[in-house]
C-alpha cells in the first residue's frame, strides 16, 4: 500500500517524499512537471529507491487518476499539486479556480470511490489574509485577500465538505513560510522563472545572479522596520505531513493545524542571518511596501504539538545553512 504525493516533485512534495520514505511508507508521485523540474525526480529517487514509482500527469485528469488508482494500492493521499502565484492568481483568477479548485474535487472523489481513509491538504497561512491578532490560530479569521489564497481556502472547505459525506478523513495543513531544502543538499527549492519569496531572491544575489535585494518596507512597526514572518524548516514541514497521516482523526471528519515554528522573524533579521551562513554581506536597499503583504504573521502551533505530536525542531540558521547547501550545488536549480 502506498501514499499519494500529487506534486511531489515540487518543493515541499519531494522533502515530504523524502520524510515519508524514512518513516517506511512506500510512495507514488504524481506530477505534470508544470511547476517542478523532471531532474528533481531524480534527485528525490536518488534519495529513496531508485525505482520510486512516477505518475505523469495532472491530478485533475480523469484518465490520469486513473492510471493512478488503477495501476497502484493507495492508502493515503497527500495532495500539494497547484498553481501557487500569488501574483499570477490576480491575473488568472479563472485559470486559477479551474486548475486548483477542480484538482481537489477530481482527486477527493477519485479517493473517496477507492475508499482511501486518508487525505492531507497543503493549504497555507495566506488563507488568514492580514491576520488581525498574533499569534495566528487555526480559529483566527480566514480573509484571504488573492485568488490564490481563496483556492487554498475553497479547497479546504471542499474537501472538508467530502470527507463528511463519506468514510475519508481529511487534514487540512495552513503552512506559514518554507525555507530550507534536505540536509544532503540534494533536494531544495528550484523555483522556475524569477522567484518571488525572500530567501531564493537572497540566495540570487549570493550567486551573483542579482547584484542587491530590494526590501520590501522599511516603515512597518517591527523592531527594525521591516516586515516579520513565521519561516519554517520544509523538512519540519515534511514531517508534519508524516504526523498529519498517522493522526487518529474519525472517517468523515477533518481538521486544521498551522505548522510554523511560533516565533516572527524581520526581513533584516533573515538578511543578517543569511550573510553569517553564506560568509559574506548580502547588498540590499531598502524599497516601497510591495503591495499586498501583511505586516507581520507568525503561527500559534499548539494544535499541531498537543494533537498530532509535532513541533518545528530547525532554527532559522539551519534553514539557511540548509538552503544555501542545495543552492551552492545548484546554482540553476536542477536545469544544470
Ligand atoms: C516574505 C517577506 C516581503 C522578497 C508568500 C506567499 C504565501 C506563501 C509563502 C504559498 C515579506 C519580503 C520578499 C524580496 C522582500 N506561499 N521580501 N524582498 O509574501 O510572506 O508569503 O510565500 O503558500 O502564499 O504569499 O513570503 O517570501 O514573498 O515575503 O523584502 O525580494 O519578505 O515583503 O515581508 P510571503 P515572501
Amino acid at each position: 500500500m502506498a501514499t499519494l504525493v500529487t506534486g511531489g516533485a515540487g518543493y515541499i512534495g519531494s522533502h515530504t517524499v523524502a520524510a515519508l520514505h524514512d518513516a517506511g511508507r512506500d510512495v507514488v508521485i504524481l506530477d505534470d512537471f508544470s511547476n517542478a523540474a523532471r531532474r528533481a525526480v531524480d534527485a528525490i529517487r536518488s534519495l529513496t529507491r531508485p525505482d520510486l514509482p512516477l505518475v505523469e500527469g495532472d491530478g485533475g485528469d480523469p484518465a490520469t487518476l486513473e492510471a493512478v488508482f488503477g495501476g497502484h494500492r493507495i492508502e493515503s493521499v497527500v495532495h500539494f499539486a497547484a498553481r501557487k502565484s500569488v501574483a499570477e492568481s490576480v491575473a488568472d483568477p479563472l485559470g486559477y479556480y479551474r486548475s486548483n479548485l477542480g484538482s481537489v474535487v477530481a482527486l477527493a472523489a477519485a479517493a473517496i470511490d477507492r475508499g482511501v481513509p486518508r487525505l492531507v491538504f497543503s493549504s497555507s497561512a495566506t488563507v488568514y489574509g492580514s491576520a488581525s491578532a498574533l499569534p495566528v490560530t487555526e480559529d483566527s479569521p480566514t480573509v484571504p485577500e488573492n485568488p490564490y489564497g481563496e483556492t487554498k481556502l475553497m479547497g479546504e472547505r471542499i474537501l472538508a465538505d467530502a470527507a463528511a459525506a463519506s468514510e475519508m478523513s481529511v487534514i487540512l495543513l495552513r503552512y506559514f513560510n518554507p525555507v530550507g531544502a534536505h540536509p544532503s543538499g540534494l533536494i531544495g527549492e528550484d523555483p522556475s522563472g524569477e522567484p518571488a519569496n525572500l530567501v531564493p531572491r537572497i540566495m540570487q544575489v549570493a550567486t551573483g545572479r542579482s547584484d542587491r535585494l530590494e526590501v520590501f518596507g522599511a516603515d512597518y512597526s517591527s523592531v527594525d522596520g521591516t516586515a516579520v514572518r513565521d519561516y519554517v524548516h520544509v523538512m519540519d514541514l515534511a514531517e508534519g505531513h508524516v504526523a498529519a497521516l498517522d493522526a487518529g482523526i474519525a472517517p468523515a471528519r477533518s481538521r486544521t493545524y498551522n505548522l510554523g515554528t511560533g516565533s516572527g522573524t524581520t526581513v533584516l533579521q533573515v538578511l543578517a542571518a543569511a550573510a553569517e551562513v553564506i560568509g559574506s554581506p548580502i547588498p540590499y536597499e531598502m524599497a516601497e511596501r510591495r503591495p499586498g503583504d501583511v505586516e507581520a504573521s507568525w503561527a500559534d502551533c499548539t494544535r499541531a504539538r498537543e494533537e498530532l505530536g509535532w513541533q518545528a525542531r530547525r532554527d532559522l540558521t539551519q534553514m539557511l545553512a540548509d538552503h544555501w547547501n542545495f543552492v551552492r550545488r545548484h546554482p540553476d536549480g536542477y536545469r544544470h
